[in-house]
Order: structure tokens, then C-alpha cells, then sequence
């Protein structure tokens, strides 16, 4: 069987060229990413079993912005801006919880039901003409996919339907039951010091595993290739090398994996990763699909944020294997930290003069054209000054 879900001829003749330099280093473009890529996207903001029963929550406070994911007494997830009407605090503080019948606020008190309606303010005889119904909770995009819920800050966007955009991964996905999962150890977030588009060039190409991730390339470096992206999606494939096992880990994993029975052929010994235009990778191994994803604190700061699911009923191999995959996994991010920092700071020598990419890196050059359509300054090599940047960037958007 053909392991490739699309053949995707590269271009003999293409430009290798990455971003500019400048553009890892800008506050002015870090607000147009905000504006043009992070806040009108989807971005997943966990799994519904992260908030399994009514009145559990999570939250997510990225680019700004702040998330509150909730699920209603009918059992419905839905998603809110975490911003009080009253005077913008935060509804509930934090990042995940069981809110019982209501979400109180803790500035003044006023008092939600779970499905984002103003029950009543504090004092209410204080707010002669409040009309409750106008003072609900502010609703985000949310869009539940195979169990992962994605949303979006601004409603409406340039992407279709999450469920649209995913269906060239549908049925691969669907194997892996994600719907049915719960969470292994929640969701993790941790900083890391570059700019976020550092991190994406880094996992976007598999040109570096041979060199920089050791588990990897003993795991599966032979068989690995990238997919680059199409309309917002990318894939990249690996099965396992059939004498994988001169690291400790990579020999228990191998050796401890039981027989994926619930998987076609092609997919019982491999790791698949789809990336997910901007800024998420949802990825699955027999024993474990998982999410990760980035967003900018600032040019020069990235939170990575994701988490780890499991088979309800897992067995006592299958919990091993899945720990040992996530020791690989947890070496090879520090690995690319690393890599990424080098690459980052180099971006603010003199002597830096772009990239230069390898066929092996076409994925990179892929998510780089998704950018430079959505912000078309990024065209420019040399940079624009901090103050004209928006307007040049609008300008550029009329003219298509
Ligand atoms: S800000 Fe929430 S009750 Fe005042
Ligand atoms: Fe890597």
C-alpha cells in the first residue's frame, strides 16, 4: 500500500529561500500574526475529556486573548471569551475545573449558568435598567472533531469548517478511536526562548532527524518522509526500522508495543504527525494520539502547549509502550529547543542571509506560503519600518 495520502510532486525549480530574517524579530509583525493568523484560525483548546461531566472547564490564555471552554448540564461544550461583562475579569482563574452550577465571578459576583447566560449581577437593585439578555458571556467559534475541540477567537475566518479542513486526514484518523480517549497526564505548557515560527520551521521538516534526534532515526529514520501543506494541512509518516533498538528506550518500545489489532496494516507500527496550519501538530501512535501547538508571548518567546491521550481501557503493555514513546518524544523536544534557538538568534546577525532549504524541507517552505498569503509583508526581504508595517500590509492584502 501507498503510505503517501497525496502524492505531492516538488517543483524542480523552487525558491529556498525561508522568511526573511527580520520577520522573527518583529513586534509590528508579531501583531499582524495576532490579527491575520492566530486570533481568526482555529486553534484546539483541548479534548472533550478533559471536561468530561457539567461544570468542568478548561481555559486557555494565549496571544491576548482568553479562552473558557465549559460544559453545559445538557452536555454540551461550549466555548467563551473568560472576560466578565461587568468589568473584564476573569470569569473563572484557572486553567482547568469543575464550576459546580454556575460560573461566579470572583471580582463583584455576578453569576452565569453554564451555558454562558447572565443569571444575575450582585446587588442587582444597584443596575436599575441591566437587560440580563444582553449581558451574556461572549461566544467563541467551537467546533468538536474526532473528540479534540477546536475554536476560534474571532468568528468567522478564512479557513472552512474544522470538519472540512480535516477531511483529507479523516479517514486515517478515524482509526484511532481519539473520540473515545481520556487524557494520560493533561495538559502541559512550557516556554521556550524564540520566536514561535522558529519552533514550526524546526518540526516542520524531518531533514534534521537523521543528525539531531538519535530515538528517532533508531525508531523510524529510515521510512520517514513529510507531506507538505495543502490548504492548511500537512502530513508526515514514519514506520518503524525493522532492526529499531540500539537506544534503551526505542528497544523497550519495540519490544513492549503489543499487536495494534485495532489498526489497519500500515498503520501498526508508525507515527503519524499532521500539522495544522498555523501553529498545531496532531499526532498518533498505536498506543496514544496527542496534540501540541505554539503561540508568540513576545518575538523572542513561545508557550508550547499540548497534551497526551489514552485508550479508555488500556492494557499494562500498552501503558508502558506509551510512557517509553512519550520519554522518546520528551528527549527529542529538548533536541529541537536547541536547534531552534541557534537558528532563531542567527536571525539577528548581520551575517545572516536567509535560508537555503533541501527538498527534505519543501514542508517548511509550504507553511511559509500559508503565511505570506495571509500577511503578505513577509514578501519583502528587507524589513519595513516598525511604524509603517500594518498600512504596507493592507496595502498589499487589496492588491490580492
Ligand atoms: S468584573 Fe465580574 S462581577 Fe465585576
Ligand atoms: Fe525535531
Amino acid at each position: 500500500m501507498n503510505p503517501h495520502l497525496r502524492d505531492v510532486a516538488i517543483p524542480n525549480d523552487w525558491d529556498r529561500r525561508g522568511l526573511p530574517g527580520w520577520s522573527y524579530h518583529s513586534t509590528a509583525l508579531l501583531e499582524l500574526e495576532k490579527e491575520h493568523v492566530f486570533r481568526n484560525h482555529w486553534q484546539i483548546a483541548g479534548h472533550v475529556c478533559d471536561i468530561p461531566n457539567a461544570g468542568d472547564y478548561l481555559t486557555m490564555d494565549v496571544i491576548g486573548e482568553r479562552a473558557l471552554i465549559v460544559r453545559g448540564k445538557d452536555g454540551v461544550v461550549r466555548g467563551f471569551n473568560n472576560m466578565c461583562r461587568h468589568r473584564g475579569s476573569r470569569v473563572v482563574a484557572d486553567s482547568q475545573g469543575n464550576c459546580k452550577n454556575a460560573l461566579v465571578c470572583p471580582f463583584h459576583g455576578w453569576v452565569y449558568n453554564l451555558d454562558g447566560t447572565l443569571r444575575g449581577a450582585a446587588r442587582p437593585r444597584s443596575f436599575p435598567d441591566l437587560d440580563k439578555t444582553e449581558f451574556g458571556l461572549m461566544p467563541l467559534d467551537l467546533e468538536v472533531w474526532m473528540g479534540f475541540i477546536f475554536i476560534r477567537f474571532r468568528n468567522g475566518g478564512p479557513q472552512p469548517s474544522v470538519a472540512e479542513l480535516l477531511k483529507p486526514i479523516e479517514p486515517e484518523f478515524a482509526h484511532y478511536k481519539a473520540a473515545d480517549m481520556v487524557p494520560s497526564w493533561g495538559i502541559w505548557t512550557q516556554k521556550t526562548p524564540v520566536n514561535w515560527k522558529s519552533v514550526r520551521d524546526v518540526d516542520n521538516e524531518g531533514y534534521h532527524v537523521a543528525m539531531a534526534h538519535p530515538a528517532l532515526q533508531d525508531l523510524y529514520g529510515a521510512t520517514y518522509f513529510d507531506e507538505p501543506f495543502i490548504n492548511g494541512v500537512s502530513r508526515s509518516f514514519a514506520t518503524y526500522n525493522p532492526h529499531a533498538g540500539r537506544r534503551w528506550s526505542v528497544k523497550n518500545y519495540v519490544k513492549i508495543a503489543p499487536e495494534p489489532t485495532h489498526l489497519p496494516d500500515h498503520l501498526r507500527k508508525a507515527w503519524v504527525y499532521y500539522g495544522i496550519f498555523p501553529n498545531a501538530v496532531l499526532s498518533v501512535m498505536p498506543e496514544s494520539v496527542q496534540f501540541y501547538q505554539e503561540f508568540p508571548l513576545s518575538t523572542g518567546e513561545t508557550l508550547l502547549r499540548g497534551a497526551i491521550y489514552r485508550y479508555r481501557d488500556e492494557s499494562r503493555e500498552q501503558a508502558a509502550a506509551r510512557y517509553l514513546s512519550f520519554r522518546i518524544d520528551r528527549d527529542t523536544m529538548s533536541e529541537d529547543v536547541q536547534l531552534s534557538v541557534w537558528s532563531n538568534e542567527s536571525m539577528l546577525s548581520e551575517a545572516f542571509e536567509g535560508f537555503y532549504l533541501s527538498d527534505l524541507e519543501y514542508g517548511v517552505r509550504t507553511h511559509h506560503d500559508h503565511l505570506r498569503k495571509q500577511i503578505p509583508v513577509l514578501g519583502l526581504e528587507t524589513a519595513p519600518e516598525e511604524k509603517d508595517m500594518w498600512n504596507l500590509n493592507d496595502a498589499l492584502r487589496s492588491r490580492g
